[in-house]
Formats: structure tokens, C-alpha cells, sequence
């Protein structure tokens, strides 16, 4: 079961998984991190099947802790699950619950359309303020109890843009490692 789960450091845009999460905002028109990174790689059609999603209040596509799906266009990957991660409020805002929704229904989403790899960025960690290691232990226990539940993905991939992210995902998965041995 841990051999699914991979944390490497590189550029998600270049990914060769079935789905690559964006960590888009709730109006998904794109914006700068990640998302703009997706977003010029995917080319102008991402925004076009962006903004093809109904806007469930005035500029909310997608509420903080859900998802959306896109294809990928020029991505190597099949398609980009948008979720929207919580912007960090000092911890009393609902932040680690609405964190892990993402990364729960990410993966469920990624299911139901018959992936079998996804790769993830750390969800909130730049623009949102998370703080990165509470970030890494709620992502890396919610992706470890669904694949321990039977999820069935090969492979989940942890993509670390900067070195401390790398650790932090690193410390987190070895945590979580020595609590179940
Ligand atoms: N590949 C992988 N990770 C990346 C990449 C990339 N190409 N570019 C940036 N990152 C990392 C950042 O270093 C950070 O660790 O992704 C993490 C998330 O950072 P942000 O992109 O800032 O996302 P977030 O904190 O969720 O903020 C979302 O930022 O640009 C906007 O439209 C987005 O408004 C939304 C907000």
C-alpha cells in the first residue's frame, strides 16, 4: 500500500499521471502559482471549459473543499481536477477539514472517471498561507486511509515545488509510516 504513494520535487504541469490536481480559487478563471502554471501549459481552452460551469453563487464556480473536472488539452495528462483549497485563517475556520475535503473528493472524482494515477500539488500551501506541515499531514493521512480503504489508483503522486514542501511530505509520510508499524 505505502509503494502508491510517491512524493517527488519537480513541475506538476509535466506530470504523466491520468489527472493532475489544480489548486485553482472558487471563480476558476485562473490565476498566478500552480493554477497559472496549468493553465498556460493546458493552452486557452482550460479557461473556455472553465468558465463552462455554472457560477453556484456571483463568482463561485467551485466552493472552497470541492472539485471540478476538465480535460487536460495539451497537458501529457487525460484531465485537471480543480479543487479549491481553504485560504488559512489562523486554524479557526474550518481550514484542516475543508483541506482534506479536497484531497478526499479529488480522488473519488479521479475514480469515478476510471484514473488510475493523480498527481497533487500541496493544496492552499502558497498564495492560501496553509501551513505547510499541518498541509502535509492532512494530505498525506487522507491519501494513506483511502488507499488503505481499497481506493483503486496505482499510483498517487505528491508533487513538491520547493524543498521544504519535499521534506515536509517526506516527515509527514514517515510519521504516519511509524504509527501503523
Ligand atoms: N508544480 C507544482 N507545484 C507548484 C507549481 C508547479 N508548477 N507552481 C507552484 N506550485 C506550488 C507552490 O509552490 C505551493 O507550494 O503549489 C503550491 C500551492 O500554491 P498556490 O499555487 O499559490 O496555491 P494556493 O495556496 O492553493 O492558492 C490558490 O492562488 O493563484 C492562485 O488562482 C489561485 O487564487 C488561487 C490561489
Amino acid at each position: 500500500m505505502q509503494k502508491k504513494l510517491e512524493i517527488i520535487q519537480g513541475d506538476i504541469t509535466k506530470a504523466t499521471v491520468d489527472a493532475i490536481v489544480n489548486a485553482a480559487n472558487e471563480w476558476m478563471l485562473g490565476g498566478g502559482g500552480v493554477d497559472g502554471a496549468i493553465h498556460r501549459a493546458a493552452g486557452a481552452k482550460l479557461l473556455e471549459a472553465c468558465k463552462a460551469f455554472p457560477e453556484v453563487r456571483t463568482k463561485v464556480r467551485c466552493p472552497t473543499g470541492d472539485v471540478r473536472i476538465t480535460p487536460a488539452f495539451e497537458l501529457a495528462a487525460k484531465f485537471v481536477i480543480h479543487t479549491v483549497g481553504p485560504i488559512w485563517r489562523g486554524g479557526h475556520d474550518d481550514e484542516d477539514r475543508l483541506l482534506e475535503s479536497c484531497y478526499r473528493r479529488s480522488m473519488q472524482l479521479a475514480v469515478w472517471v476510471g484514473c488510475r494515477s493523480i498527481a497533487f500539488p500541496a493544496i492552499s500551501c502558497g498564495a492560501y498561507g496553509f501551513p505547510i506541515r499541518r498541509a502535509a499531514d492532512i494530505s498525506v493521512r487522507t491519501i494513506q486511509t483511502m488507499l488503505n480503504n481499497g481506493a483503486p489508483l496505482d499510483r498517487v503522486v505528491l508533487i513538491a515545488f520547493e524543498r521544504e514542501t519535499f521534506q515536509a511530505w517526506q516527515d509527514a509520510l514517515s510519521h504516519e509510516h511509524n504509527a501503523l508499524t
